[in-house]
């Protein structure tokens, strides 16, 4: 396995790959490496020749500097993780190398940026569009994969790879859990144990929604019951809870038979547990 923290040197071992015939596949990542990123290497190296998996902490997504100040950066694991994860190349870059002097360019998304997500984290997914342009601009990937747990994350880098006519397919990965039903998420070392424990209240939340969206097409009685489990928690803050169309991630207040029929139905929450930030969400109709 290869590591390259330049850019340019990324982009000149990518451009051998493709000399070469071979196809390229990419998974993003910001670190602290969990079964879920393996999970999503693991597909990338199914679909693809050479897998590339980037690690960098990206200032430009972060609201607090609190939450990036602590966000893990287990470097040596994470390498660790790669190798025996069968990767080819790992892409590291610094902040420096990203973002030099004089850098300017955003991109910014359109509507899919502003529901949700899009409010309580103004910028946030204007950094994610941003940094994920460029990492794709120095991987030149054939496929790269997202995973399905930070969903508008996921519909924003579909839609701009569309848009920008970036010459890469985009593939959204199912969310990996714990097995009590937490997902996976690099935040969750932050938890406490009580707070950990106490985290199944997010899945569980969903579920109750599910199993009340049997019964009802009414949004805010399926939303009641997942609120009423997390507010039930004492350790756990809520921050929203949403049921949107997967597609254009539109809230949905009444459902209609169509959407039950054709999956395009998904329920996301946000929760906080002491200063860690949880999301989650599921399909509200399981096949
Ligand atoms: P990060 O949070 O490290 O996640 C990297 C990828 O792993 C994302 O596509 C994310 O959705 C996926 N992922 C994380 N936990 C998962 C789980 N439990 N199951 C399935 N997939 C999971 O997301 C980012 O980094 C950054 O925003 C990034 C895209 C790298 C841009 O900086």
């Amino acid at each position: 396995m290869i590591t390259f923290s330049s850019p340019a040197d990324m982009r000149a071992w990518a451009e051998q790959q493709r000399c070469a015939g071979k196809t390229i596949g990419f998974v993003p990542t910001m670190g602290a490496l969990h079964s879920g990123h393996v999970a999503l290497i693991a597909d990338a190296a199914r679909r693809a020749d050479v897998v590339v998996v980037s690690i960098f902490v990206n200032p430009l997504q972060f609201n607090e500097s609190t939450d990036f100040d602590s966000y893990p950066r287990p470097i040596d694991d994470d390498v660790a993780a790669c190798s025996g994860a069968g990767v080819a190349a790992v892409f590291a870059p610094t902040a420096g190398a990203m973002y030099p002097p004089g850098f300017q360019t955003r991109v910014l998304p359109g509507p899919l940026g502003e529901v949700m997500e899009g409010p309580n984290r103004p910028g946030h997914f204007e950094g994610v569009a941003t940094i994920v342009a460029k990492l794709l601009g120095a991987v030149r990937p054939h496929v790269a994969i997202f995973g399905q747990k930070d969903f508008q994350q996921l519909r924003i880098i579909t839609q701009m790879a569309t848009d920008l006519e970036l010459g890469v397919e985009i593939i959204g990965h199912p969310i990996v859990r714990d097995p009590d039903g937490v997902a996976q998420s690099s935040r969750n070392v932050r938890l406490s144990a009580a707070e950990r424990r106490a985290a199944i209240a997010v899945p569980h939340s969903l579920n109750a929604a599910v199993l009340a969206a049997k019964d009802t097409d009414d949004v805010e009685v399926i939303v009641s019951a997942a609120l009423a489990v997390v507010i039930g928690e004492p350790l756990a803050k809520h921050e929203y809870t949403t049921v949107f169309d997967a597609t254009t991630l539109e809230a949905i207040v009444t459902l209609t038979q169509a959407q039950r029929s054709f999956g395009k139905v998904r329920i996301g929450t946000a929760v906080w547990f002491g200063d860690v930030r949880l999301i989650d969400n599921r399909d509200l109709f399981p096949a």
